[in-house]
């Protein structure tokens, strides 16, 4: 077996195969220093300067774009510098597709920042046909037909995506986007923060850039913000992103880099140990009295379940929401009475964490007013079952 042969599974644990040359060390250094010394020929003997690149940003780069089957990876100071330092790369005069449902900091850039750009911004329903007064979670097909009326063939230049929308878990075929994108003349870029490469490959699903923020699954321990994009193909495209990268100065630093390369070494149990704890959850709270519906994709009853199925190779993920029968405040409730779950935002940590996210995403939220959005941890599951029960109750 090659190196390149390797799972997954083993080039996370070993942290890309690490051993050190001279120390035999299994564990890679940090590289605090933000600038390096050139030969006597005045030649740079390896970096340059840290903002440009680093050696310990490059140990962690490698192994995520080996994760992603890219043929490159950078990391950010942070999920949305990456989102943000990417958008930089469309010029104005184009145009840029995205759902209407998404990470909220993603749509408040485009809603707010693209227009100063002179870009042009379609939200597409990814629940159902556009027009149609769907409730969240419905008629995934839907999606692509939204998604093909909301493209510009020769104008559209993006179309950016999630694989499980946030916070409704609305779930949009990736390969069918890719098609859709590449037939109207766009590239399609892929959030993929809460469908990691352990179960959903981008990139080998048709699209041509893949985004994570960092500070979520891949890190997976809540101490590091950190953003993430990995590109199929090192275009024209990605050369901007890079020279975006350095001089809009959003890199990610070296000790954030080490600790996102060794959080990631334990990626693979966390992540399925958590999918498990939710689909237990899921399944538990479906249909509960208190409750409206369970947003999870890992359920047969939602409406996006084969299509998750297909391009979800292992497991549903760690994100459900709960809609609350009742308003806000009930919901809010329940967000305050939990005595596990952490009423904190974020997600993709061990800890199990509940949010009213209506409250959390500001007045601009689209999201429905009686939605809590869950990240499940690794803890016992029927004490997690127990604690959102006496929490309803
Ligand atoms: C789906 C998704 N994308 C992007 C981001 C932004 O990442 P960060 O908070 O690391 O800037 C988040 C953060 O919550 C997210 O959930």
């Amino acid at each position: 077996m090659t190196e390149t042969d390797r799972t997954i599974e083993t080039l996370l644990a070993q942290g890309g195969h690490f051993i050190d040359p001279e120390t035999g060390a299994i564990v890679p250094p940090i590289h605090p220093s933000t600038t390096f010394a050139r030969d006597e020929r005045y030649e740079l003997i390896g970096y340059g300067y840290s903002r440009s690149g680093n050696p310990t940003c490059a140990q962690v780069e490698e192994v995520l774009a080996r994760l992603e089957g890219a043929e490159e990876a950078l990391v950010f100071a942070s999920g949305l510098a990456g989102i943000a330092t990417f958008f930089d790369t469309v010029r104005g005069g184009e145009h840029v597709v995205a759902p209407r449902v998404m990470y909220h900091g993603a749509a408040d850039w485009l809603r707010r920042l693209a227009g100063r750009r002179g870009i042009g911004v379609t939200f597409f329903d990814a629940a159902a046909p556009p027009g149609a007064a769907a409730p969240p979670g419905a008629a995934a097909p839907g999606a692509a037909r939204a998604l093909k009326a909301a493209v510009r063939p020769g104008e559209t230049s993006v179309v950016w995506i999630e694989a499980s929308v946030n916070p409704t878990w609305d779930v949009i075929d990736v390969r069918a986007a890719a098609e859709i994108a590449h037939a109207g003349g766009a590239i399609l870029g892929v959030d993929a923060t809460a469908t990691p490469a352990v179960t959903l490959r981008a990139l080998d699903l048709g699209a041509d850039v893949v985004f994570h923020s960092g500070t979520k699954y891949l890190a997976g321990h809540s101490d590091v913000t950190a953003g993430v994009l990995a590109t199929r193909h090192t275009d024209a495209r990605w050369e901007d992103v890079k020279l975006a990268r350095t001089l809009m100065g959003g890199v990610l630093g070296p000790f954030e880099s080490w600790l996102l390369l060794r959080g990631m070494r334990t990626l693979h149990v966390r992540y399925e140990r958590q999918a498990e704890n939710a689909m237990a959850i899921a399944r538990h709270f479906d249909g509960h009295p208190k409750l409206e519906a369970v947003l999870y994709p890992g359920l047969e009853s939602h409406p996006g379940h084969a299509v998750a199925k297909r391009q979800m190779t292992n497991g549903f993920g760690a994100m459900l929401s709960l809609l609350v029968a009742g308003d806000a405040g009930d919901a809010k409730r329940v967000a305050t009475r939990t005595r596990l779950f952490v009423p904190a935002t974020s997600l993709g940590g061990v800890e199990s964490l509940i949010e009213h996210r209506a409250t959390v995403e500001g007045p601009h939220s689209v999201v429905p007013q009686n939605l809590l959005r869950v990240s499940v941890g690794i803890e016992n599951a029927d004490e997690l079952i127990a604690d959102l029960e006496q929490a309803l109750g």
